[in-house]
């Protein structure tokens, strides 16, 4: 096995159709997806990655009907519960990135939990986004970083010129390196909104498989194809 990417980011894509393939409800299929989230992470654990990001629920979601929305956060919350064990075998820090306002309390209370218990492992970094979208992404950054310049000149002070490093700092992924690799599942070949301005030089990969099969030999075939691609950041080689 060659080089192995530092930041993998997933799209997990088609638990709807998967389910409906088995002749059974949406629900099932992110219920049997959550199984391909653990797989995912124990194969990430193994190969060494040092961040795994899972898009989870987009900003767009909340459009979703309410059963749909309430069953995932629901998903959600037992899947916190019971994947403890897994992090604590493997190490793992859990660490949930997105806008958090509109989550619910009991939510919001494992998470910063699971965060708070996990917070000094130092294996695998899995980053679960929820209520993400990269453009909410980008103009909290935005906002933040003028706030922040107003009141450095109400103060008399020279507000810090704004460059690529500055804003990396003002984004809800700070300290977390870009991903080399994004994968989305399900033959849908499209960002929807997940990290536009950290995926800039990710290379990305799509597979037919859908999420509740995503198994570790589609993982690897992933990572081979990573081995594959030349990198060459705008430059000629
Ligand atoms: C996309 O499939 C999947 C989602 C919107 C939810 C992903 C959530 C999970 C796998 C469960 C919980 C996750 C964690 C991290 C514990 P889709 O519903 O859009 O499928 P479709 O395109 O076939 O309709």
């Amino acid at each position: 096995m060659g080089e192995i990417p530092t930041h993998v980011a997933i799209i997990m894509d088609g638990n709807g159709r998967w389910a409906k393939k088995q002749g059974q409800e949406r629900l099932f299929g992110h219920n049997v997806g959550t199984e391909s989230v653990r797989v995912c992470s124990e194969f990430a654990v193994e190969k060494g990655i040092k961040y795994l990001s899972l898009f989870a629920f987009s900003e767009e979601n909340w459009n979703r009907p309410k059963e749909e929305i309430d069953g995932l956060m629901e998903l959600m919350m037992q899947s916190i519960a019971n994947e403890k064990e897994t992090y604590r075998k493997n190490n793992i820090r859990f660490r949930v990135i997105g806008e958090r306002r509109k989550l619910s309390d009991t939510l919001l209370k494992s998470i910063d939990e699971a965060e708070h218990e996990t917070a000094d492992n130092s294996g695998l970094n899995l980053l679960v986004f929820l209520n993400y979208s990269g453009k909410w992404d980008i103009l909290q950054a935005a906002s933040r970083y003028s706030k922040d310049a107003l009141t450095a000149q109400r103060e008399g002070k020279q507000a810090e010129p704004l460059t690529y490093g500055l804003f990396d700092g003002y984004l809800s992924t700070c300290g977390i390196p870009d991903p080399d690799l994004l994968i989305r599942t399900s033959g849908e070949q499209r960002i929807s909104n997940f990290m536009l301005w950290q995926c800039a030089y990710t290379e990305f990969y799509y597979t037919d498989v859908l999420w509740p099969d995503f198994r570790k030999t589609d993982f690897n075939l992933a990572l081979e194809s990573f081995n594959k691609r030349e990198r060459r950041y705008g430059k000629i080689k």
